[in-house]
């Protein structure tokens, strides 16, 4: 009964315009979920209004208005791939010449804590998600390509930080 009720709860919470999981059924803890998106804010070196113009947009997978079929229960495996995902791109050359390092070394090191709770729970529950591993997937070969495009410039970065902490902000 608890276990319905909880899934009851869940659905109702993702009729919300901003579907946020509700991490009382899989998943980092929402608050944790937090501390990551202020990490990834400290990160920010220059002033997003300078960026207007090479603004894009990369499509978050997670978006309700993408329809994907994403079941509540996948929360966990899907906050798996992006923190992995996130960790690949930010722990690179060009992001180190891009970012504070101090700053960034902080982010990775709470992104590999809340990566190793993650896994876990995935092992505990037997989870994969290989469409959803598709769509994150396809989300950071667009960043990537934009980056390589932009020749990381600061700006280009700073564009992608602010999508990624909406991005976080969702999930
Ligand atoms: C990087 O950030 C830390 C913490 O905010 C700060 O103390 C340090 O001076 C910064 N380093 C550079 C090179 O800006
Ligand atoms: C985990 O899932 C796979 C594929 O769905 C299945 O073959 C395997 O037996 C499962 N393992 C456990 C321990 O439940």
């Amino acid at each position: 009964m608890a276990q319905i009720y909880l899934l009851v709860a869940g659905v109702m919470l993702c009729s919300i315009p901003a579907c946020s999981l509700g991490q009382t059924l899989s998943g980092i803890p929402q608050q944790e979920n937090g501390e990551i998106s202020t990490y990834v804010r400290r990160m920010r070196r220059i002033p997003s209004q300078l960026c207007l113009k090479e603004r894009t947009y990369f499509k978050c997978p997670w978006k309700r208005e993408n329809n994907s079929p994403i079941q509540i229960t996948q929360g966990t495996c899907y906050q798996h791939l992006i923190l992995q995902q996130i960790i690949n791109l930010f722990n690179t050359e060009d992001s180190r010449a891009a970012w504070n390092n101090t700053l960034l070394d902080q982010l990775l090191s709470r992104l590999d804590l809340s990566l190793e709770q993650l896994w876990k729970q995935m092992e505990a529950d037997n989870l994969s998600c290989p469409y959803l591993e598709t769509l994150v997937r396809k989300y950071f070969q667009s960043i990537h390509r934009y980056l390589k495009e932009k020749k990381y410039s600061l700006c280009a970065w700073e564009v992608v930080r602010v999508d990624i902490e909406v991005c976080l902000s969702l999930m």
